[in-house]
């Protein structure tokens, strides 16, 4: 059976992807950072569509942290097939204002996170000739949002490496793929101020935020065997947004 990590998978999109995954057949590891109880209950979603998986703690900007984690899951399957970076977190604020510190925690999270558990997952996919790696971006990383500096400059290295992995992976069968979503209804946008999603809706043209599914159903064809000649695209699905 195909196993899949997805981190991030506690909540939001990386929720749906892991359900979304598991349908589609993959034994899913829905990684989180604190929140146990949220990551149990998208087990809970797994089981009841069908599928299996189980809930692995790392924090993906921990170098030592991914390499365990990466080393137990190559312990207990021998293999890993899909890697889909998700995990992110967004601090905003504008830049004249922006603390390096966020800054940094920013980075850690949403690229070099990316990074470590690309570079942990590359060689037992390299062994097996074989492997997908989807990285979650954002329509921002080229679109641009103003009080977003450190979340727009981590997306937009996250397409960088994106296209940097396809071309040293592909030779070996691994494609390397960039999703980049506008907005989704996620806890992540139900921090914005309500004038501000307001603001943000009233420039789509489709009208209306992305659901996490829609999201998950990109990911699951870029994991898919019809996706096997792409790789080191960014893939938008953003209601029209960018275009
Ligand atoms: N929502 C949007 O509109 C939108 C748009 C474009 C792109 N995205 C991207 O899509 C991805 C998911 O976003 P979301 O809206 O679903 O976010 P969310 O609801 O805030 O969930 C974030 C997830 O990331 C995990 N996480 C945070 N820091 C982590 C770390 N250091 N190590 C491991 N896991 C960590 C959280 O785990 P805990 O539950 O343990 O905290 C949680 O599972 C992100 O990369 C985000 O940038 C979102």
């Amino acid at each position: 059976m195909s196993v899949a990590l997805i981190t991030g998978a506690s909540r939001g999109i990386g929720r749906s992807i892991a359900t979304a995954m598991a349908q589609a057949g993959h034994h899913v590891i829905i990684n989180f950072a604190g929140n146990e109880t949220a990551a149990d209950e998208t087990l809970a979603a797994v089981k009841a569509a069908g599928g299996s998986g189980q809930t692995l703690r790392f924090d993906v900007g921990d170098d030592e942290a991914v390499s365990g984690a990466i080393k137990s899951i190559l312990a207990e399957h021998g293999q890993i097939d899909v890697l889909v970076n998700n995990a992110g977190i967004s601090i905003d604020g504008l830049l004249m204002r922006f603390k390096a510190a966020d800054w940094d925690k920013v980075l850690a999270t949403n690229l070099r996170g990316a990074f470590l558990t690309t570079k942990a997952v590359a060689r037992p996919m390299l062994k097996a000739r074989a492997g997908r790696i989807i990285n979650i971006g954002s329509v921002v990383a080229q679109a641009g949002s103003a009080g977003q500096p450190a979340y727009c400059a981590a997306k937009a290295g996250l397409e960088g490496l994106t296209r940097s992995s396809a071309k040293e992976l592909a030779s070996r069968g691994i494609t390397v793929n960039c999703v980049a979503p506008g907005f989704v209804d996620t806890d992540m946008t139900q921090a914005l101020p309500e004038a501000r999603r307001e603001a943000i809706l009233a420039e789509v043209p489709m009208g209306r935020m992305a659901a996490a599914e829609e999201i998950a159903a990109t990911v699951v064809f870029l994991a898919g065997a019809g996706a096997g000649y792409v790789t080191g695209q960014v893939l938008g699905v953003n209601g029209g947004l960018y275009m």
